[in-house]
C-alpha cells in the first residue's frame, strides 16, 4: 500500500464511507420511530397489543439480517409493484431490524425506572400518561441514549451486509477498489481502518456522553 495508491482510489472510499454514515443513520432514525412503538406496545397491559409487538421483536431478532435483507429486496417491489431505489430497501431493511433492538433498549429502559416513581407521581393525581410523559421517561432517557448511541455504532458494522444487494457502501467500495486494483488485501485492510476509527470514535463519544449524563446520580 503506497500513497500512489491511496491518491487513486481515495475518492471510492470516502463515498462509500458516506454511504454506511447515511444508512447506519437513517436506519437507526426510522429504527427509533418504529422502536419506540413497538416498545410502547410491549409494555401494554392488553395481550392483543402485547403480542404482535412481542411476535414482531422475536422473528427479527430471532433470524438473520442477510435474509430479511434479501426478502425486503426481492419482496417489497414484488408486493407493492414499486419500483423502490435499492438504497431506500436497504434503509427499510436496516430500520425494520434495528426496531426491534431499539424496542427492547426502550423498554428495558422504561423498565429500569423504580415503580415507586409511578405509584408517587399516580397517589399525586397524575394520570398514567401524564407520568409516563413527565416523570418516567426524562429519567428513563438517561439510560436509552447511550444505548441508542451503540445501536448506530452496531449499524455502522451491520450495514456492511448491504454490499451484498448492490448498495455502494464502505464494504461494497473496497470490494471495487480490489477489483480494480488487483490488489486483494489493501482495500480490504483500508476499509478496517475506517470502519474502527468510526466505530472508536463514535464509542468513545457515547462513553463522554454516558459519563455525563449520570453526573450526579446518586450511585
Ligand atoms: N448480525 C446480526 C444478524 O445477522 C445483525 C444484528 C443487528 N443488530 C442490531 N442491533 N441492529 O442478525
Amino acid at each position: 500500500m503506497d500513497i500512489e495508491f491511496l491518491a487513486k482510489y481515495y475518492k471510492f472510499f470516502i463515498s462509500g464511507t458516506g454511504i454506511t454514515l447515511f444508512l447506519s443513520f437513517f436506519g437507526v432514525i426510522f429504527g427509533v420511530v418504529i422502536g419506540v412503538f413497538l416498545a410502547l406496545m410491549k409494555l401494554s397491559e392488553k395481550p392483543l397489543i402485547r403480542m404482535p409487538a412481542t411476535a414482531y421483536i422475536e422473528v427479527v431478532r430471532g433470524t438473520p439480517l442477510l435474509v430479511q435483507l434479501f426478502l425486503i429486496y426481492i419482496g417489497l417491489p414484488k408486493a407493492t409493484g414499486i419500483a423502490f431505489p435499492d438504497l431506500s430497501l436497504a434503509i427499510i431493511a436496516v430500520s425494520l431490524n434495528s426496531a426491534a433492538y431499539v424496542a427492547e433498549i426502550i423498554r428495558a429502559g422504561i423498565q429500569s425506572i423504580d415503580k415507586g416513581q409511578m405509584e408517587a407521581a399516580r397517589s399525586l393525581g397524575m394520570t398514567h400518561s401524564v407520568t409516563m410523559r413527565y416523570i418516567i421517561i426524562p429519567q428513563a432517557f438517561k439510560n436509552i441514549l447511550p444505548a441508542l448511541g451503540n445501536e448506530f455504532i452496531v449499524l455502522v458494522k451491520e450495514s456492511a451486509i448491504v454490499s451484498v444487494i448492490g448498495i455502494h457502501d464502505l464494504m461494497y467500495k473496497a470490494d471495487t477498489v480490489r477489483g480494480i486494483s488487483y490488489k486483494p488485501f489493501a482495500p480490504l485492510l483500508i476499509a478496517a481502518v475506517i470502519y474502527f476509527s468510526i466505530t472508536f470514535t463514535l464509542s468513545k463519544l457515547v462513553g463522554n456522553l454516558e459519563r455525563r449524563l449520570s453526573a450526579g446520580d446518586p450511585r
